[in-house]
């Protein structure tokens, strides 16, 4: 009888041991590989129905789109503060001025290497444009610019968005915009006590390294400035604007599109 136990304890011990399972050899599911666990055989398992996944509970619509019944809308959707500004600032800086310079006038560092022209805030158009037209440029990207919805969240899409409005203010701004008493001096006196050279606040134009329209001489349904009278509205089909310089396509220093 002794001896029987003893043959069970030892077999239970050597089972025992068979069980053992290392950490890394636990079941577990490789990202894109199938499963048969599953009856669909899909590993990676779909958003269970009426779910929301925590932080994605987009209640706020304007807040994340900018649109009112599908339109743009011209509303901040929360109050403008001096801090605002500074994040808008600080991130347009960072993220807007490359292609549309400090200034917003479209000609940033990498248009004077050859990108397209990015878009000059200080436009009638956009001058007009309302606040959530902004938002969605940002957010899906327009034209040769691309969308910068995965890099700024939506609450510093809309800080940059106000920081666009004071750039826009500042560029046109009359004396008579300045509070009471506000001392009012030149930009040219500025520059010229802080030594700048006198062309300094010549309006900034293009290089001659800039290049206008894609090389293969096609814009590849990039939409050009509307005119006021289009209502905000593009036709169905765009023709390709006018290439400046046929040699553009060839010539990677073309001569400057002076349109
Ligand atoms: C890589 C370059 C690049 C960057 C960076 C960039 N843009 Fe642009 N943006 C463009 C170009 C190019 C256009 C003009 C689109 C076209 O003509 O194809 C444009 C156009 C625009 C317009 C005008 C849209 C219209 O209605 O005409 C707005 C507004 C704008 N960008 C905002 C922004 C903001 C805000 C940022 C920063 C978050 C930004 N862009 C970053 C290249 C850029």
């Amino acid at each position: 009888m002794r001896s029987v136990v003893a043959v069970c304890a030892i077999a239970t011990v050597g089972l025992l041991a068979g069980c053992r399972q290392d950490m890394q050899d636990q079941p577990k599911f490789i990202p894109q590989r199938g499963t048969d666990f599953y009856a669909d055989g899909r590993s990676a398992r779909p958003q269970v129905e009426n779910t929301v996944a925590r932080g994605q509970l987009h209640d706020d619509a304007y807040f994340y789109t900018g649109l009112v019944n599908g339109k743009e809308g011209n509303a901040m959707p929360f109050p403008v503060t001096m801090q605002v500004l500074a994040r808008g600032q600080e991130r347009f800086n960072i993220f807007c001025t490359p292609c549309h310079s400090r200034v917003g006038n479209g000609a940033g560092m990498i248009v004077e290497r050859g990108y397209r022209p990015a878009g000059n805030y200080h436009t009638a158009r956009l001058m007009n444009a309302p606040l959530g037209h902004f938002f969605a440029v940002m957010t899906h990207g327009y034209g040769a610019m691309p969308e910068y919805a995965s890099q700024v969240s939506p609450q510093d899409r809309w800080a940059i968005v106000a920081y666009i409005k004071a750039l826009q203010l500042s560029q046109s701004a009359k004396p008579s915009d300045a509070p009471a008493g506000a001392r009012i001096e030149s930009l040219a006196s500025i520059a010229e006590s802080q030594g700048l050279p006198a062309n300094f606040t010549n309006q900034w134009t293009l290089p001659p390294t800039a290049v206008y329209g894609t090389p293969n001489n096609q814009d590849n349904g990039i939409p050009p400035e509307l005119p006021p009278s289009a209502n905000g509205k593009y036709p169905a089909a765009q023709s390709a604007p006018a290439q400046p310089n046929a040699s553009a396509s060839t010539n990677k220093h073309a001569s400057p599109n002076k349109q």
